[in-house]
């Protein structure tokens, strides 16, 4: 038998120097030739605006100027997703329980008055065209879960006050921000009694600085 080696040197676990095996690098240069070919189909050239939710058709990607989507066409696809289930489509509602939008003069009429309904909400009896509804309606402004960006009011504003027979002129961005400067500090929605005694006309916009 034998002795053990009595030297501590022998019992130390040696250190050693394996080199990488040539399969792994091989797998590794597949790899990044595969991520390298996935991002040149996929990537989308690195475009920030590939993925638009707010866009409409899927045409092919252009490079030249875009017209501007129809405000319009962006009004409806937004009154579709939040007004329609209450007012309907037709913009006809539902007779004592959710008001018409077709025919209504709070549509087409002031809209320093129709602004702020879309702000903030419209809450108790109110009289439309000589039927009474005493309901709710949601804040779509400051105050709801999820507000909607002034320019999408504008969009959903523009588009209900020229359909179903409506003609009134178009609402703009500036004049949705306008009334959302002018009433920040409201949280309740509003009474017919109040959204009367509003001036019709909207209020003067601030002096450019
Ligand atoms: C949950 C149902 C509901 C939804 C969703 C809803 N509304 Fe209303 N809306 C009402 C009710 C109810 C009233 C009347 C409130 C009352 O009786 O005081 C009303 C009133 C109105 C009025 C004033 C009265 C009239 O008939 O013109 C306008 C304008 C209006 N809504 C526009 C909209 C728009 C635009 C949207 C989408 C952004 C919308 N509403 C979403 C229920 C709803």
């Amino acid at each position: 038998m034998i002795p053990p080696d009595p030297s501590p040197l022998a019992q130390a676990p040696a250190e050693r120097h394996a080199p990488i095996p040539g399969w792994l690098t091989g797998l590794g240069l597949v790899l990044a030739f595969w991520a390298g070919g996935y991002l040149f189909l996929y990537s989308g050239g690195f475009r920030g605006d590939v993925y638009d939710p707010g866009q409409i058709t899927w045409g092919p990607v252009s490079t030249g100027p875009v017209a501007p989507p129809d405000p319009k066409v962006i009004g409806k696809r937004l009154y579709t997703a939040n007004c329609a289930q209450c007012h309907q489509a037709t913009g006809l509602g539902q007779a004592g329980v959710y008001p018409p939008l077709a025919g209504v003069d709070w549509v087409t009429g002031s809209k320093h008055r129709l602004i702020s309904i879309l702000h903030h909400g419209l809450a108790g009896a109110i009289t439309i065209n000589g039927q009474l509804y005493n309901n709710n309606m949601p804040a779509w402004g400051d105050g709801a879960p999820v507000p909607l960006k002034d320019e999408q009011i504008a969009a959903i504003l523009t588009y209900i006050r020229s359909e179903w027979g409506n003609k009134a002129e178009p609402v703009s961005t500036e004049e949705v921000a306008l009334i959302r400067a002018a009433t920040k500090d409201r949280k309740q929605p509003w009474s017919e009694k109040e959204l009367l005694a509003l001036p019709s006309d909207l209020p003067p916009a601030p002096a450019a600085k």
